[in-house]
């Protein structure tokens, strides 16, 4: 089936959403999201940032579609043509739903942990307005405590379900999943139970915002500090690929992570022993720098050559860094793997 988004043609299996075809294409034409998971069953269909303009429904119907449609769940039809990027109408629509996620999500990006990875925050950089119209209140929650593992800030969940799914699709027993209707609706285990499932730090590598974050990380470093490198260990956890990108500040291991794409989108899911247990540099083959994603500010950071040694020379009275914290920040000795492609 041939289909054309924004004037580029792909040929797509049937089944294929428009979504998957934008991807495949790649560029500026692919509609955000923040729901639709590639490695989720069931996943899209709930935030709305994706919507495009169906301008030609097919080759047998060739009426445009009257309504924006959400790309993540509407599938290809033969000769459709889809505008994207190139649409006032879609754009205008983008804009409102930033807007409609923003009412009530909190702007406290200067202390979250998700600030630098934020889906939110780069469909903010791209699609926000400066002033927000909103002057009611925003809607609060009481903090539950999850687990040992897993910091839920309910305030910032935008409710996109991702969380729920790997619950569903990943653990032996759900804990957690959306109570309550409406403004009320919130993620929760309902009577303050612990997740504990091996692979429920997956959460956190799904969710788009800062609602779900890792406690073992919590306030020890901005992410554009960290240099992430891909890295392995022989795991035995059954189900666990043992393939990880870990975070290191200096020579220490700060955070591990899955490994994502250019779309955040993990490749595998990891274990919780992998993730929150070694955070030891002896506990993995440190392959090399991972490649960087287009909207990042890790970018900015980007090591995949050597680089001069940094002296950051800050003003001890002014900034009180700890001398130990000084040197840390100069690039850790990592040797760098020059068959791996990176950009
Ligand atoms: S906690 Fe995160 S992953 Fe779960 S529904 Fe909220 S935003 Fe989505
Ligand atoms: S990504 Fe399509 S509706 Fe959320």
């Amino acid at each position: 089936m041939k289909v054309t988004i924004d004037g580029q043609s792909i040929d797509v299996e049937p089944g294929t959403t428009i979504l998957q075809a934008a991807r495949m294409i790649g560029g500026d034409l692919v509609p955000p999201a923040m729901c639709y998971y590639s490695k989720l069953k069931g996943s899209g269909g709930k935030c709305r940032c994706c919507l495009v303009e169906v301008s030609k429904g097919s080759e047998a119907d060739p009426r445009p579609m009257p309504k924006l449609m959400a790309s993540c769940v509407t599938g290809c039809m033969d000769g459709m043509e889809v505008n994207s990027k190139s649409s006032d109408r879609v754009t205008e629509a983008r804009k409102s739903v930033t807007e409609f996620l923003l009412i009530n999500h909190p702007l406290d990006c200067p202390v979250c942990d998700q600030a630098g990875e934020c889906d939110l925050q780069n469909l903010s950089f791209e699609h926000g307005n400066p002033k927000s119209r909103f002057i009611e209140e925003k809607r609060t929650f009481e903090p539950e405590n999850i687990g040992p593992n897993i910091q839920l800030h309910m305030n910032r969940c935008i409710l996109c379900q991702r969380c729920v799914q790997v619950a569903d699709q990943l653990t032996d027993n759900r804990v957690h999943g959306v109570l309550d209707r409406g403004d009320h609706a919130n993620i929760s285990t309902g009577i303050s139970k612990a997740i504990d499932n091996e692979f429920s730090g997956n959460m956190i590598d799904v969710c788009p915002v800062g609602a779900l974050t890792d406690k073992t990380f919590r306030f020890k470093s901005r992410v554009w500090f960290n240099k992430p490198y891909n890295a392995h260990r022989e795991c035995t956890t059954p189900g666990c690929c043992g393939k990880t990108t870990v975070w290191m500040f200096g020579g220490e291991i700060q955070r591990v992570t899955g490994r994502k794409d250019e779309y955040h989108e993990v490749e595998e899911f990891i274990c919780n022993s992998c993730r929150f247990d070694h955070k030891n540099v002896e506990d993995w083959t440190i392959e090399g720098p991972r490649e960087f994603e287009k909207d990042s500010v890790i970018n900015q950071n980007n090591y995949t050559q050597k680089l001069e040694k940094v002296q950051i020379d800050t003003e001890k009275n002014i900034l009180l860094g700890r001398d130990a914290d000084r040197k840390k920040i100069s690039m850790a000795e990592i040797p760098l793997n020059t068959n791996n492609k990176n950009s």
